[in-house]
């Protein structure tokens, strides 16, 4: 495939919601690139798509966020070259692997925690019960806040993220979730400022000279991190756990080995990106997959269409554990590719080795049939009810 199509399209005429195979095959098919019908711009080959995010000074992420930002800047993301590499420097190494493993105890412990709490009931929704509660927990003990704090940042999120994901104007409850969420940050780095500690946003407070941080920008990354971090890892699990249940046999093989587990991640975030758009706007005119996007242009570039391009993989639709290579867009590319990938990757590794030490056999719940909510920025299920012996 290698023009784009001359129609416009509507977003939510995919048919996302009940089959993902049916919504990026809709949407693939129109082209490498095509044009809403609310104005935005669509790129849907994994080649249009990293040209796109390679390029950040052309295809800008600095006016994409305006609708989530709120009082200040989600930085890194909102941030282009060279200023970009100023957050990241600190960041990355605050999040990687070598970090993650001095938190590893305490994270695998709240996961079996979290999972002792039903494993003797016969059934649990993984959604209620785990996905929407691990995330937040993790960065509570990153951030070096109490767990208690928990139920607050799940509402305010939810609040928040489902509001952008609609075209509706804010309600007040957004307008007061929203305020809240800023709020709570504001008295993290307030804290943080005067008892530092072995933390994240202490961490990034040390920074002294001309690299340190305004406290704008720390207050921005701790958002971003709640509005990027929380809700992606929630529909992760969820994803992940709905594929296992409905096949017994790629469930039997990662619980007959569990070092399986990372393939298993893999393959399911390649076939079930939490967020299948990247948003942009152009900074000038530019041509893409056959397609002339004029300078201030919004395009979404389609992480899951490039995740199934036949070109790539053979059986593109498909969970196949044997792949040779699975290198997939789920986490993007370029300057801004996630941030949180590498703790993404271990809550969810964390998560499913305790799973199925205490659970192994277990099955949809009857009657049971996972949706998710389409259109929307970050897809997840609904629900994911399960019974097990
Ligand atoms: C499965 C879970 C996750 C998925 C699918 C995911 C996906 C993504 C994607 C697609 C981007 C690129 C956005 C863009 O370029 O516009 C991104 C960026 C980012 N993610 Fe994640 N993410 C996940 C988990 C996390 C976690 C746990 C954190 C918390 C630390 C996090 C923090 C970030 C940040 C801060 C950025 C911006 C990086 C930058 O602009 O340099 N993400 N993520």
């Amino acid at each position: 495939m290698t023009s784009a199509t001359d129609e416009t399209y509507r977003l939510k005429d995919a048919p996302v919601d009940k089959d993902r195979t049916a919504g990026w095959s809709f949407l693939r098919n129109l082209g490498d690139g095509a044009r809403d019908a609310d104005g935005a711009w669509l790129l849907t080959s994994p080649e249009a798509v990293q040209f796109a995010l390679r390029q950040p000074r052309i295809f800008s992420s600095a006016r994409a966020f305006d609708l989530l930002a709120g009082p200040v800047r989600l930085v890194p993301l909102a941030a282009d070259p060279p200023e970009h590499k100023k957050f990241r420097r600190v960041l990355d190494r605050l999040l990687a692997p070598r970090a993650l493993d001095a938190i590893e105890d305490s994270l695998r412990a709240q996961a079996r925690e979290l999972i002792e709490a039903f494993a003797d009931r016969g059934e649990c929704d993984v959604m209620r019960d785990l996905g929407q509660l691990f995330p937040p927990q993790v960065f509570l003990t990153m951030a070096g806040m109490p767990l208690e704090d928990r139920g607050r940042l799940i509402a305010w999120t939810h609040k928040v993220l489902e509001s952008a994901s609609s075209q509706d104007e804010p309600d007040p409850e957004v307008i007061e979730s929203s305020g809240a969420l800023f709020a709570y940050c504001r008295d993290i780095l307030a804290q943080k400022r005067r008892r530092p500690g072995d933390d994240l946003i202490s961490h990034i407070l040390a920074v002294q000279g001309d690299e340190a941080w305004s406290d704008e920008e720390v207050l921005g990354v701790c958002l971003l991190f709640c509005f990027a971090g929380l809700d992606t890892v929630t529909s992760a699990i969820g994803f992940t756990m709905y594929h296992l249940a409905t096949r017994p046999e790629l469930r039997r093989e990662l619980v007959a080995d569990l070092s399986r587990v990372t393939t298993v991640i893999e393959e399911i975030l390649r076939l079930e990106a939490p967020s299948p758009f990247v948003l942009r706007v152009t900074t000038e005119d530019v041509q893409v997959a056959g397609l002339r996007i004029p300078a201030g242009s919004q395009v979404r570039l389609c992480l899951a269409t490039a995740n199934r391009d036949p070109g790539t993989y053979d059986r593109p639709h498909e969970i196949d554990l044997h792949r040779e290579q699975c290198r997939h867009l789920t986490f993007s590319t370029g300057i801004h590719r996630c941030l949180g990938a590498h703790l993404a990757r271990r809550e969810l590794r964390l998560m499913l080795e305790e799973f199925h030490k205490l659970i192994p056999e277990y099955q949809l719940g009857p009657g049971a049939d996972p949706q998710v909510v389409w259109p929307a920025n970050t897809l997840h299920l609904t629900s994911v009810p399960l019974v097990f012996p």
